[in-house]
């Protein structure tokens, strides 16, 4: 299995250090929150409640795989009310259960965009190290301050042309950490034999380069 599982919590930088890796090295990239959003999202389409366990459970099982490939490309995951949705689809196990088996295959049978099989896999979600793909050789857990954080998000917020307040987005930031890190299945931390990054006062490049370095050593 050749996987690199990238953790971490939101805007700590995955995102855009997945996507230069998965280039760089020519893997395949699979976004894993996505498939939360994506359930978050369906629940909100059809005015259901995200918290509604029976309900969540249903739609990440009626979820195909060609959806849950192209989920990632979705704009309309993209804002913050699915955001939201997902952290709450997000703490319930069987909704995990239900979206296992797809982050499992496409570990194991990592395919690119075109279809075409890659010659590995980047995951990037919170507990790609420790529980979807525990054995993974190279594991790697972002972390960064909420402040440094929410003022990323603010400023791609803004970029999109949204009005948004700065403390609402870092208000919005330290809970979802709060539900992602005190969640009973699969809570977000670094897998014991992860690099644990901080990214506060780096650049995007400057993680790249660090990153890069350090799975040359070992594959
Ligand atoms: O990374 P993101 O903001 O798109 O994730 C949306 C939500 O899904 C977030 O609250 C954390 C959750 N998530 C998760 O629990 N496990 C993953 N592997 C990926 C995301």
């Amino acid at each position: 299995m050749k996987v690199i599982a990238i953790d971490g919590s939101s805007s700590a930088g995955k995102g855009t250090l997945a996507l230069k890796l998965a280039e760089e090295l020519d893997y395949a990239y699979l976004d894993t929150g996505a498939l939360y959003r994506g359930v978050g999202y369906e629940l909100l389409q059809n005015g259901l409640d995200p918290q509604d366990e029976e309900a969540a459970v249903q739609v990440a099982k009626s979820l195909s795989v060609e959806r849950m490939l192209s989920l990632q490309d979705d704009s309309c995951i993209r804002n913050e009310v699915c955001g939201k949705a997902a952290s709450y689809v997000s703490r319930l196990p069987k909704v995990r259960e239900a979206l296992f088996d797809f982050q499992r295959r496409f570990a194991l049978f990592p395919i690119k965009k075109d279809k075409t099989p890659a010659k590995g896999a980047i995951l990037d979600g919170r507990d790609i190290g420790t529980v979807i793909c525990p054995e993974a050789k190279i594991k790697l857990f972002l972390t960064a301050s909420s402040e440094i954080r929410a003022k990323r998000r603010y400023k791609e917020l803004q970029l999109k042309g949204l009005c948004v307040i700065y403390e609402d987005v870092l208000s919005d930031i330290i809970q979802r950490d709060k539900r992602d890190q005190e969640r009973e299945t699969a809570p977000l931390k670094p897998a014991e034999d992860a690099l644990v990054i901080d990214t506060s006062d780096m650049t995007a490049d400057d993680v790249y380069a660090q990153v890069i370095a350090y799975i040359k050593e070992r594959i």
